[in-house]
Formats: structure tokens, C-alpha cells, sequence
């Protein structure tokens, strides 16, 4: 069968739905979307955090918020299959229905990815498919693009290749260096994973191909 021709139906997902959050840093979208279910405008509350670094500001934060928030260590745990089955392990004891990725700086591998279908959720730094990949910011400014923005996807086994979700474009302005466009981008981020994981969990939703068609 052709992708072209696969029609996947939005996953059942009980609502509230519990929310995974993997990230590595600063964690300012897994803080809006926290603030987003506290506040009511997603059906949904983040049942566990996982850190890839002990050090993540965004991890501390969680734990500060009262959440169930895990460090884990890829060496300590053997490596990236090490590391992955402790995620799945905790995804399922915290009965986690969603995975949002967060600022989490490692690839999942294929074999993690096909246990989630439509079930795992993205926010990255442009407007896909341009600047995939790290530096998305600083790869946008430096193509001379007028035009950059967010993507919200769902994650496949490829870097950042999965189906758009939602996007919203940001300017680039004159004068802008990477650190600008990041800064104005960052708000735009916040608000539109909220409201990008709002809508998923709304469903009736499908995937014809690799185009997320809403109701
Ligand atoms: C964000 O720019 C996000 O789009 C990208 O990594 C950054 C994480 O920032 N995937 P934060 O940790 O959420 O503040």
C-alpha cells in the first residue's frame, strides 16, 4: 500500500488525557503547556516529565510544580536502547497517553516511534520542511529568508519529518541574528503547541497520506 493511499484514524485517547513530556533544557513549553491543562484550555494534565540531563532547568521545574519528573542517564542506562526502554517502562507506569517532545535533543529510534503511532507530538523552530534539524533559527536567518515560524508535527522515524499538525509563520526582520528570531519565535512556540495538543485531543482527526486532515 502506498502512503499515499493509508488513511490512519486518530488514536482513542480518554480525556483528561495524560501527558509524557521529554526535554533536555530550559523547558519554557513544557512550563506553557503545564500552565495550559492547569488553566483548562488543554484537556489534559502532564502525568511525567523526563529529563535526558540530571542538570535540565526544565526538570527542576517540574519537580518545583509538584510533577512526577524523572532524570535519566543514556550511559547509565546502557545507551540509547537502555535509555528508551526506561522511557517506555515510565510512560507506562505513569499510564501516559501522549508523548510531547519538548526541547528533547536526541532522535528516537524507529522501533520507539512505531509504539506511539499518532502519539507522539513535536514543536521545532521553523516552518518545516524548511530547516530541519538543529540551529533552525540561525540555518533561517542565514538562507535570508523573510519568513520563518513553528510547526507543531507528529513524530515519524525521520528528523522532523512527520505530519504537520499546525504551523504559524513569524517574520524575519531586518538586522535579525539567531538569537532575535529565537526570541521572537519563543512566544509564538508556547502558544501554538497548547493549542496544536488542544486540537489532537479534540480527535476526529485522520491521516490521509502524511496530511493531518481536522474536522
Ligand atoms: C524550542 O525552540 C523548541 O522548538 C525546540 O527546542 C527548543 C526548546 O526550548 N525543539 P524550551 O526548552 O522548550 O525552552
Amino acid at each position: 500500500m502506498s502512503a499515499a493511499s493509508f488513511t490512519a484514524p486518530a488514536p482513542y485517547v480518554p480525556l483528561p488525557a495524560r501527558i509524557a513530556v521529554l526535554l533536555s533544557g530550559r523547558g519554557s513549553n513544557f512550563e506553557a503547556l503545564a500552565a495550559a491543562c492547569a488553566a483548562g484550555g488543554v484537556p489534559a494534565e502532564i502525568s511525567l516529565v523526563i529529563s535526558d540531563r540530571f542538570d535540565a532547568p526544565g526538570l527542576a521545574r517540574a519537580r518545583e510544580l509538584g510533577l512526577f519528573a524523572a532524570g535519566l542517564s543514556a550511559k547509565e542506562l546502557g545507551g540509547r536502547a537502555g535509555l528508551e526502554a526506561r522511557i517506555c517502562e515510565l510512560i507506562a507506569e505513569r499510564r501516559a497517553d501522549l508523548v510531547c517532545l519538548a526541547g528533547f535533543m536526541r532522535i528516537l529510534s524507529p522501533g520507539f516511534v512505531s509504539n506511539f503511532p499518532f502519539r507522539i507530538l513535536n514543536i521545532h523552530p521553523s516552518l518545516l520542511p524548511s530547516f530541519p534539524g538543529l540551529h533552525a533559527q540561525e540555518q533561517a536567518v542565514n538562507y535570508g529568508v523573510r519568513w520563518s515560524g513553528v510547526t507543531v508535527h507528529f513524530v515519524d522515524s525521520g528528523t522532523d519529518t512527520g505530519p504537520v499538525i499546525d504551523q504559524r509563520a513569524v517574520p524575519v526582520l531586518s538586522g535579525d541574528d539567531a538569537d532575535t528570531l529565537a526570541a521572537r519565535i519563543l512566544p509564538v512556540e508556547h502558544a501554538l503547541y497548547a493549542a496544536a495538543l488542544a486540537k489532537v485531543l479534540r480527535g476526529g482527526w485522520r491521516v490521509d497520506g502524511r496530511v493531518v486532515v481536522f474536522p
